[in-house]
């Protein structure tokens, strides 16, 4: 046979037996009450009253599941008793017993809900237990949905309360995370200008203690200053970016690549640190022309370039290439770096993603991919840890 969907509910949520299995009989005949009594007593534990009183008082005092009753008794009709019992246990089945002639005060009874069954005197003993059986069924539907119901309430508040909860401690972590952002930001901010300081201080102290400095010397130091406030600039211009979420105007133009790598050189030139590495550069002659932001394009190198310096020690490799495969104008910068971990892989084009450098922001990637993705293009990385890493992007080169 099926499993019952109820009982198999009951069964889930361990809500166990929800019948208690007692029969509250009530008749003033003594005798009448008796032979019930025994008729029942192998399957059911039995109560006995005599009076409708005596009936009131047990429901009171006992879990009774299944009432029933005989319709004519001196004080109370059966009837009458059972709309008291409502009172005092809604939750039971009535079953009234009867003779033929009180058919209409029973029907009226039952349509009103009051009375489950009726069955006629003499009763049969097949009948009556099935009749009961019936009851008790339906006492055990009903109070299992009831149940159920409740659960579900239940669980559906449990339910709220928890979104409730998560959707505070969400906000709370947005907030954290932004003020961790702010701090990075101002962090990379105050590092920028330290720079372009000791730039200037560098200048003054020269001028200080010696009247006629080295006109080199000093276009190096002042050009190390533009580069840094360029730097300074650039930053704040992918923070307002970021913080603005808006597309980038692109302003366009036809030009040759190898040109904008050249420019490019010539400014990472001036750091130092670019300076000590072992820098190779592989131009493609003759690259058909690409249609982009030469400013935009700039800054994209510019990041992979200072990425790279940032990830090798002193005299280490730094490889800048272009190429064109299959109409696709490819710009790669690889170094002999520390590479990165394949668990931070997926993460480095995310913003604020900086791992192991103290002052990084973690937007270089991010500002790169936007902007090659608005042009279409491609950004790809590979990496090996403690090997080094190659970052390429691919271009559509203009058709003639
Ligand atoms: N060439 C590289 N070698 C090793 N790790 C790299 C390289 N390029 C990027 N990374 C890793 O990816 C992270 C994200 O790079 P990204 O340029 O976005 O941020 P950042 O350099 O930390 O800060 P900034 O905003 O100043 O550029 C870096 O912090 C670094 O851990
Ligand atoms: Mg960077």
């Amino acid at each position: 046979m099926a499993p019952n969907p109820i009982d198999e509910l009951l069964k889930i949520h361990r809500l166990g037996n929800l019948i208690s299995n007692k029969v509250l009989i009530v008749d003033d005949d003594e005798e009448n009450l008796v032979v019930l009594e025994t008729a029942l007593e192998e399957k059911y534990r039995i109560y006995g009253a005599n009076s409708g009183a005596e009936a009131i008082e047990l429901l009171r005092k006992e879990d009774i599941d299944v009432i029933i009753s005989d319709q004519r008794m001196p004080e109370i009709t059966g009837v009458d008793l059972f709309r008291e019992s409502l009172k005092i246990k809604p939750d039971t089945v009535r079953i009234i017993l009867t003779a033929y002639s009180d058919t209409s005060a029973m029907l009226d009874a039952i349509n009103k809900g009051e009375v489950f069954r009726f069955l006629i005197k003499p009763w049969d003993r097949d009948a009556l237990f099935a009749t009961l059986e019936d009851a008790f069924d339906r006492l055990r539907t009903g109070r299992a949905i009831r149940r159920l119901v409740d659960i579900v309430n239940e669980k559906n508040t449990a339910l709220e309360k928890s979104y409730g909860e998560l959707k505070d401690t969400q906000e709370k972590l947005i907030q954290s995370e932004k003020l961790a952002a702010m701090g990075r930001l101002t962090g990379g901010i105050i590092h920028d200008l330290k720079n372009i300081m000791t730039g200037l201080l560098m200048i003054e102290e020269e001028f200080g203690t010696n009247g006629n400095i080295n006109k080199d010397e000093l276009k190096e130091i002042v050009l190390i200053g533009i580069a840094g406030m360029r730097n300074f600039a650039e930053t704040l211009k992918s923070i307002n970016h970021f913080l603005k979420r808006e597309e980038l105007l692109l302003e366009k133009s036809l030009i040759d690549l190898n040109g904008v790598v050249k420019n490019v050189l010539s400014i990472v030139r001036m750091d130092l640190e670019f300076r000590k590495r072992d820098v190779v550069v592989n131009l493609k002659a003759d690259l058909p022309p690409v249609f982009i932001d030469g400013n935009k394009i700039s800054q994209v190198i510019i990041n992979l370039v200072r990425n790279a310096v940032q990830a090798t020690q002193v005299y280490g490799k730094i490889e800048i290439t272009t190429g064109l495969y299959d109409s696709k104008i490819v710009f790669k910068v690889s170094d002999n770096g520390c590479g990165i971990p394949p668990e931070k892989l997926n993460l480095i084009f995310e913003p604020f993603a900086s791992f192991g450098k103290e002052d990084g922001i973690g937007l270089g990637l991010y500002i790169s991919k936007m902007i090659v993705e608005q042009h279409g293009g491609r950004i790809a990385c590979a990496s090996e840890q403690g090997k080094g890493t190659t970052f390429e992007i691919a271009l559509q080169a203009e058709r003639g």
